[in-house]
């Protein structure tokens, strides 16, 4: 193994829930493992302004069950520039950090890559994402907390959209992927979700909403992906009211709550056993590399494999929906 005494770690990009039990995760298990740990605020901004302070165990208590980040996070424009990294490394020398874990999503672990090259730097990364969409992992922290809040607010968009006997589009976040919404669809059993990956007709959706109604039933839900692709829930709920005046039509977007809560079960073992992975990577000279889970198995993803590709949809999952529709 490399010669690495200390370890920074920071969350960059979108907080999502279980960031803060990876946090703990990491620093604990690179206590175990005899590292010093840093924890580095707001990111990769936090290198750049020298806010750093040494993380002991009891600086991770009580932690794994809030959501947010206690490091903060920030998205920085600074550290995209050449100028910017060298001012980061050079803090980073400066507390002896010889090794950072990256908690974020695509912006997050390209900005990691860059560095990681630049410098020779050993990186870990941990896909801390509520949209589900970095490439060579099943999951990533903070999905499933997010999908669990979508199903909740669902059904309760559910009762009145009944009582009301309305169509409604619920948009839901995910930026160019549509995981959150398929699978929000799945779990609420909505109507039909309006993904990017497929691109889904006017008429279409309402001959399914319209074959619901002929069949009494009392309410159509459909999950809307946010993206320049689908347009977003308030343009389709225009569409869809101007082609078929007859529909009561409402318009309800979830935003932000979308990344709030306390984690479930699910995302504070995933982030629980990432956090622990990315130590035993750094241990095993792993470096450039993103902690996945397939199958349920611990992988390492390449970053440039993780952020290059797009991941894909599941056909199956598509057609479960359409065929419980109906
Ligand atoms: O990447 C997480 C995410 O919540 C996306 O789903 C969404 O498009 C974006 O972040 C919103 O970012 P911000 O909080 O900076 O508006």
């Amino acid at each position: 193994m490399a010669d690495i005494k200390c370890i920074g770690i920071l969350t960059s990009g979108g907080d999502a829930p279980g960031m803060n039990a990876a946090i703990r995760a990491v620093t604990r298990s690179a206590i175990y493992a005899g590292f010093q740990v840093k924890g580095i605020y707001r990111g990769y901004k936090g290198m750049i302004t020298n806010e750093i302070v040494e993380f002991k165990t009891q600086n991770v208590s009580n932690i794994i069950q809030m959501g947010g980040t206690i490091l903060k996070t920030a998205r920085c424009k600074e550290f995209t520039t050449p100028e910017g990294r060298k001012l980061a490394y050079d803090t980073l020398r400066s507390h002896g950090i010889d090794a950072l874990v990256v908690i974020g999503g695509d912006g997050s672990l390209t900005g990691a890559r860059i560095f990681a090259n630049e410098f020779n730097f050993p990186i870990i990364g941990l896909p801390g994402t509520i949209d589900n969409d970095l490439y060579g992992t099943d999951l990533t922290i903070g999905y499933d907390t997010a999908l669990n809040t979508i199903m909740e607010c669902v059904d309760k968009i559910r009762d009145t959209a009944t009582s009301h006997e309305r169509l409604f589009f619920i948009e839901v976040m995910g930026r160019d992927a549509g995981f959150l919404a398929l699978n929000g669809a799945i779990a609420s059993g909505a109507e039909a979700a309006i993904i990017p990956e497929i691109s889904t007709e006017v008429d279409q959706l309402a001959q399914l909403i319209q074959n619901g109604f002929r069949k009494s039933k009392n309410s159509s839900i459909v999950l809307v992906a946010e993206s320049p692709v689908t347009g977003g829930a308030m343009a389709l709920a225009e569409r869809v009211k101007n082609e078929y005046p007859g529909y009561d039509v409402r318009v309800s977007t979830l935003g932000h709550l979308q990344r709030g809560g306390s984690p479930t079960a699910r995302d504070r073992i995933l982030a629980s056993r990432m956090g622990a992975a990315a130590i035993d990577a750094l241990l095993d000279d792993q470096r450039n590399v993103m902690i996945g889970i397939k199958n349920d198995e611990i992988v390492y993803v390449p970053f440039t494999k993780a952020i290059k590709n797009d991941k894909p949809i599941s056909r199956d999952l598509l057609n479960t929906l359409h065929r419980l529709s109906i």
